[in-house]
């Protein structure tokens, strides 16, 4: 078969290390058909779903329920585990048994392990299992509390939500408590300035840690809330355009490795409540090639070819798989990709959730066929 590709992009199958697919128990936000659908009309080829899900997935039952429902999807969508029981932040899962199942890594969920000698316990076990350890890193003490979120739009609009202090004081703890055991510490949805100085400085003094940054907050600051409410309404918040421009220099020198969407799909209902009711995140598989192309490329704030690292072999690497798989005697997973195309965000998606601030927006960069396994996973205009 001959694929046109004249002024295209073809690279790696992009990986996401950070969805919400909400199956089990969460369904009518996502399901994994639904979600592996919005991550191959995205352009992904490998997602890793977190474990926020009902049950959370915490012991090795329910990590078999969901682990026999990926049968005859699209794409390769693998799955994390809590690293505490029932997302309490209390007590440790066996990790080794859930590793042994099958979870490719852990995740806080946004509940940090607080006690300090138990997420020690927890980075030497994940660096025993040479798996990442994927951390939310929201300070409880600085959220909600007055004083911290002064001046910003969540705190005039009484969000709560984790201000950059309390990202900060989690990053800064994990990443000293990291420094002697080198764990894979992957820092998730890196949203302050100051984080991106954390990790610039624990980079160049040799400890091991990761960084991911969401489209959302490359693109957007808090105005997007006034315009478009509880659709904008994410944890971490979106912030300030100093943090933005300190999220893109960032993403430019290489101090963030990864762009990963934390795709968050909620119900039309739940987001049309007030928004201090709303629930938090949005869906973000389906805009996310669209939004750092505008926003990073287009824009010059960093290179194509940087980008398209954050997009494939950095996330791939950090969990030990071959970005696009391109191998003799191996079924390729690739992207093909207009990176002039201009569209319209529309009100649909292969997603079952709309929960996006981006709808109506204009974007350039748009994804024309996917292939995983060496198969036609999506194709642009046919269902
Ligand atoms: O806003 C958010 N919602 N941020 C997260 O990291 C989790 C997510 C969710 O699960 O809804
Ligand atoms: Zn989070
Ligand atoms: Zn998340």
């Amino acid at each position: 078969q001959m694929i046109e590709g004249a002024g295209k992009i073809l690279a790696p199958g992009f990986v996401d290390v950070h969805v919400h697919f909400r199956d089990p128990g969460l369904t009518y936000k996502e399901d994994i058909v639904t979600g592996a659908a919005a991550a191959a009309a995205g352009g992904y080829t490998t997602v890793v779903c977190m474990a926020n899900t009902k049950p959370t997935i915490d012991c090795v039952e329910v990590f078999e329920e969901v682990a026999m429902r990926e049968q005859k999807l699209p794409i390769h969508v693998l799955q994390a585990a809590n690293v505490t029981m029932g997302m309490q932040g209390k007590t440790l899962t066996d990790m080794k048994a859930l590793h042994r199942a099958g979870a490719v890594g852990f995740t806080d969920d946004g509940v940090p392990v607080m006690d300090e000698k138990l997420f020690t316990e927890a980075l030497r076990v994940c660096k025993e299992l040479d798996v990442p350890i994927s951390v939310h890193e929201e300070d409880p003490k600085y959220i909600c509390s007055a004083g911290v979120n002064q001046g910003t739009v969540s705190e005039q609009l009484g969000l709560g939500g984790a201000s950059a202090e309390a990202e900060t004081a989690m990053v800064k703890r994990d990443i000293a408590l990291n420094e002697t055991i080198g764990a894979k510490l992957d820092i998730q949805h890196i949203s302050s300035a100051e984080t991106v100085k954390l990790l610039r400085d624990a980079k160049a003094r040799g400890i091991r840690v990761y960084g991911e940054v969401t489209p959302q907050h490359l693109a957007a600051t808090e105005e997007l809330v006034l315009e478009r409410g509880a659709l904008a309404r994410v944890n971490p918040p979106l912030r300030t355009e100093a943090d933005r421009k300190a999220l893109l220099r960032g993403l430019a020198d290489g101090t963030i490795d990864m762009i990963a969407t934390d795709h968050a799909p909620h119900s039309a209902e739940e987001k049309a409540r007030p928004i201090a009711e709303a629930p938090s995140g949005m869906i973000g598989l389906e805009t996310a090639l669209g939004l750092v192309m505008t926003y990073a490329v287009r824009s010059k704030e960093a290179e194509l070819m940087q980008v398209l690292r954050a997009l494939t072999c950095n996330p791939a690497k950090l969990y030990g798989l071959e970005a696009g798989r391109i191998q003799k005697g191996k079924s390729a997973d690739l992207v093909l990709f207009d990176p002039e195309c201009k569209w319209t965000v529309p009100q649909t998606f292969a997603s079952k959730a709309t929960n996006s601030p981006f709808i109506g927006m204009e974007l350039y960069g748009k994804v024309c066929m996917t292939i995983c396994n060496g198969q036609i996973v999506y194709q642009e205009g046919e269902k």
